[in-house]
């Protein structure tokens, strides 16, 4: 296991205060990580030296570019248990499912079809195929949860043995919850009840604290972003299966320049180079470079040793608030690992935004609201939560200073 204090050394951006006297504690990971200096360096580095397009010139600098492209491509595939061809770099999460709905989704759904889906999806793993039913007349089914806390196996079974089941899109674990989903089950019963269904994980949260690896998780598609996971923003990837890629069931939904083979006034054929075929446009090379850099990162650490440290995080964290009175902590119970990056709570008479306020006041970096999960909250009966989010340079003594914030605010409202 590594030493947390020894990891925070390389995020100069940790070593501040947020307010005079009031050392900053950044526990807000899940809305985004931060950067180690060797991410911000190559990055840095390719635009003081090798910055130029890719694919698109003979020069040397176009060559050293193309070339530290398609590494980039390779080790952030590797990361993932991806082959490179499988991954197709995306602005973001959002952008890699809306890539699934355009890309696949328009042509492969009809009306009648069924997408299923669970409440305590974010809202890009909801909205997206609202609209995609709203184009194709396909039908949105969304699972509840059981305990306020999983997904009801029960009614996803039952949700799944509807007829015409195309598409099952489902989240790795959950940005509010901290819930760590049952993938194999899940898959399982989609493969049982809903033969040629494809499945989509949403691993936004997964990635950055798990071993994860696309093949042995046997989906069709996998999101994730790379600013959750120490990669600069702007940088996402959807993996597709390679045999949807090459049987055209998966197009491409961005056209214009670097992604075609022939074009004439009138029509165009796109490249058979999967590399190509799916991106459109100048790609940001430095921000892949940077995803790349931030695999090397937790690859040094190991991925094992995330999740362990994260889950040590987790448990203490739910320990140490739930003796708090007042506060209820959401989400399942730790135990092997059934919950990772995140702990939120509810108080009983401090609002949400107020509770998040007033810790930002001692220094410490909390997120409120909905969390990008409203119909989860909704469901619940939550108007608010306040939620503690963790990551590699994230340590016991955060969670101890968000411990002692509550002192100020049982002082504040008198408690
Ligand atoms: N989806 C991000 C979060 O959970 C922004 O905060």
């Amino acid at each position: 296991m590594f030493d947390p204090q020894q990891v925070k050394k390389h995020f100069p951006i940790l070593d501040q205060e947020a307010h005079p006297g009031k050392p900053l504690v950044y526990l807000d990971s899940a809305a985004t990580s931060q950067k180690p200096k060797s991410v911000i360096e190559a990055m840095n580095h390719y635009y003081l030296t090798d910055n130029a397009n890719v694919h698109r010139g003979v020069h040397v600098l176009s060559d050293r570019a193309s070339e530290l492209w398609e590494t980039s491509k390779g080790k952030v595939a590797q990361f993932i248990g991806a082959q490179k061809d499988e991954l197709i770099f995306t602005r973001n999460t959002t952008e890699a499912i809306n890539g699934i709905a355009y890309g696949w989704g328009e042509h492969n759904l009809q009306k009648g079809d069924v997408i299923v889906s669970t409440i305590m999806e974010h809202h890009a793993n909801l909205v997206v195929w609202q609209e995609l039913c709203k184009r194709t007349g396909a039908k949105l089914l969304v699972v509840g949860l059981q305990d306020e806390a999983e997904i009801n196996l029960a009614e996803f079974e039952k949700a799944v043995r509807q007829p015409n089941v195309k598409l099952v899109a489902f989240v790795h674990v959950s940005n509010t919850l901290g819930t760590v989903n049952p993938v194999k089950e899940l898959v399982s019963l989609v493969r049982k009840h809903a033969k040629g269904a494809r499945i989509v994980l949403d691993a936004a949260q997964s990635v950055p604290h798990m071993p994860v690896d696309f093949h042995q998780l046997d989906v069709d598609f996998l999101v994730f972003g790379g600013h959750k996971m120490l990669g600069p923003m702007g940088i996402g990837g959807l993996v597709v299966r390679l045999n949807l890629l090459k049987s055209s069931e998966m197009q491409p939904w961005l056209f214009g320049g670097g992604m075609i083979q022939a074009v004439q006034a009138q029509t165009a054929t796109y490249s058979d180079d999967l590399s190509e075929r799916f991106t459109a446009g100048t790609p940001d090379v430095a921000s892949a470079l940077g995803l790349a850099e931030a695999c090397k990162f937790l690859d040094n650490l190991g991925m094992e040793n995330v999740m362990k440290h994260d889950f040590e995080l987790v448990k203490y964290a739910f320990m140490q608030l739930s003796r708090i009175k007042g506060l209820k902590i959401i989400g399942p119970k730790p135990k092997n690992y059934n919950r990772l990056g995140s702990v939120a709570f509810i108080h009983d008479s401090v609002h949400a935004h107020d509770l998040a306020q007033i810790i930002d006041s001692e220094g410490v970096a909390v997120r409120s609201g909905h969390h990008c999960t409203m119909p989860l909250h909704q469901a619940c009966g939550w108007q608010a939560t306040t939620r503690a989010s963790f990551n590699v340079y994230s340590t016991k003594t955060d969670i101890d200073a968000l411990v002692k914030a509550f002192d100020r605010v049982n002082q504040i409202f008198g408690l």
